[in-house]
């Protein structure tokens, strides 16, 4: 199959993305169809959003276009914070203009007044690449009259969350807001969110005035201008019935060569390490995968689950964003739960208790089941704790510790045990965080200063 999103060599002025096969089609047919035809052909398509939940783009586009309001807003979320993932970035520094030619037609398709695209500060590189593509696009005249604003966050992992970023894009910190950005989008009036005194403000609780607003991970506003070039029944027939198309997937941890590559949907896991990730070393074999922090474990007898939406739903696991991290048979899967635990009890913000406190705790008595200290009483005190970390939590990190951690206590119970009889770790060996700073060349750089970071996002001096 020949790369559909990421090509072989990157397209690096407007011109050459013109003269690709797709290039400034997708918005010609979008203009000609116009907008309601347009959300229409999505939804033909069968396109899955891909920032992880897998939701019908076309169903989430109709949503926001159906919402009376005299002003919605689009954002792209550009924030890649989940460990093991780097096709965002990866998509961006290999073509740029097909994201934003995407986020016209997603911008048109649903009316929207103005978008926004939300990077870290830190990526410079992708950055520099999506306001050129932008400033290019404006000036050959396609959307000379749109507003497209380059958002530069922060690194915190809840950037990411859609929340979360529409706090950043309105000069806050990264910390979720209570209703999701299609009740309570962007620069909107306080949305009534119960009891309150006074006359409701404009658009409070009515849907006006509220600027629903449709948030979108990059590659699924990469995969738009495609669809629309090509037409729905084309991207049917790649993939899978319940997943068409393909999907860029990172494998990092214990591979070969990690790397960022474009696979179709419904490809064994076991085929994308190999075929990504250049396979295991040599006499190693795949104990666990995780996609992300978010999902429960894939085990090594699940190796060859299609790599789908419906694929991982049936071994009660979930794709993800496709950021496969793979640990082979040395790996220590106490230590595994106590490193991605820590990951996002750190990550919490903490206005939720439960979750700032919940995943603290499962941390420190994971930590010292790893360490050898733990007891039957530590594993207890994880279990109590997994039943309350979600309680009342405004965004899915609370449930990301709770379904994570308990999958590995469902799939590894003899491990746990192990720590508790032996009072050491038998397999000991210092798994990093796949917080990536970059991957090419089959090579990924962690960010290695995370273990410096504390529970309140500041970090211990080196
Ligand atoms: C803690 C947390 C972090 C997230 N980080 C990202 C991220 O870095 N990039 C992303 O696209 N979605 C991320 N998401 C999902 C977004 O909230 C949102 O669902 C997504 O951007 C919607 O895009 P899509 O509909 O195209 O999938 C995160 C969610 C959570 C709960
Ligand atoms: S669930 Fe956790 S991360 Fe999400 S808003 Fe609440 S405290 Fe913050």
């Amino acid at each position: 199959m020949p790369p559909l999103l990421l090509p072989a060599e990157p397209v690096t002025s407007i011109d050459a993305y013109l003269a690709t096969d797709a290039g400034g089609s997708g918005i010609e047919r979008a203009q000609k169809l116009g907008p309601a035809a347009t959300i229409e052909v999505v939804l033909r398509s069968g396109l899955r959003c891909r920032g992880g939940g897998g939701y019908s783009t076309g169903r989430k586009w109709a949503g926001i276009a159906a919402q009376s309001s005299d002003r919605r807003f689009l954002v792209c979320n550009g924030a890649e914070g989940e460990p093991g993932t780097f096709k965002d970035r990866a998509l961006v520094r290999a073509n740029p203009y097909q994201l934003v030619e995407g986020l016209i037609i997603a911008g048109f398709a649903i009316g929207a007044a103005e978008a926004f695209v939300c990077l870290k500060a830190s990526f410079a590189r992708e950055i520099e690449g999506v306001t050129r593509a932008i400033e290019e696009f404006q000036l050959a005249g396609i959307c000379g009259e749109c507003k497209i604003t380059v958002v530069a966050g922060p690194d915190q992992y809840l950037f990411g969350e859609e929340k979360a970023m529409l706090e950043v894009i309105e000069g806050n910190e990264p910390l979720p807001r209570w209703l999701p950005p299609h009740i309570h989008g962007l620069f909107a009036t306080a949305p009534q969110l119960g009891w309150q005194s006074h006359d409701p403000e404009a658009g409070e609780g009515t849907g006006t005035g509220a600027n629903p607003t449709l948030v979108n991970n990059v590659e699924t506003l990469c995969n738009v201008p495609h669809i629309l070039a090509h037409g729905a029944e084309w991207f049917r027939s790649m993939g899978t019935a319940e997943s068409p198309g393909t999907i860029v997937a990172t494998v990092v941890g214990d591979v070969i060569a990690p790397d960022v590559g474009e696979i179709e949907m419904g490809t064994p896991l076991g085929a994308v390490i190999d075929a990504v990730g250049s396979g295991m070393a040599p006499g190693r074999t795949v104990k666990a995968v995780f996609s992300g922090v978010a999902n429960p474990v894939v085990t090594g007898p699940n190796i060859n689950v299609p790599v789908s939406y419906e694929g991982f739903g049936a071994i009660g696991s979930g794709m993800g964003a496709a950021g496969f991290i793979v640990y082979d048979d040395r790996t220590c899967m106490v230590d595994a739960a106590y490193r991605l635990s820590r990951f996002l009890s750190i990550e919490s913000c903490g206005q939720c208790p439960p979750c700032k406190i919940g995943s603290g705790a499962i941390t420190e008595h994971l930590e010292r089941l790893e360490m050898g200290t733990g007891t039957d009483d530590d594993f207890a005190r994880i279990v109590g704790w997994l039943d309350h970390v979600a309680d009342g939590n405004r965004c899915y990190l609370a449930v990301e510790e709770q379904v994570m951690v308990s999958s590995l206590l469902r799939a590894f119970p003899e491990e746990f045990a192990e720590h508790i009889d032996l009072g050491r770790c038998p397999r000991p060996r210092r798994l990093p965080i796949p917080k990536l700073l970059d991957l090419s060349g089959g090579a990924a750089v962690y960010d290695e200063s995370y273990w410096r970071k504390r529970p309140d996002w500041t970090y211990e001096p080196e």
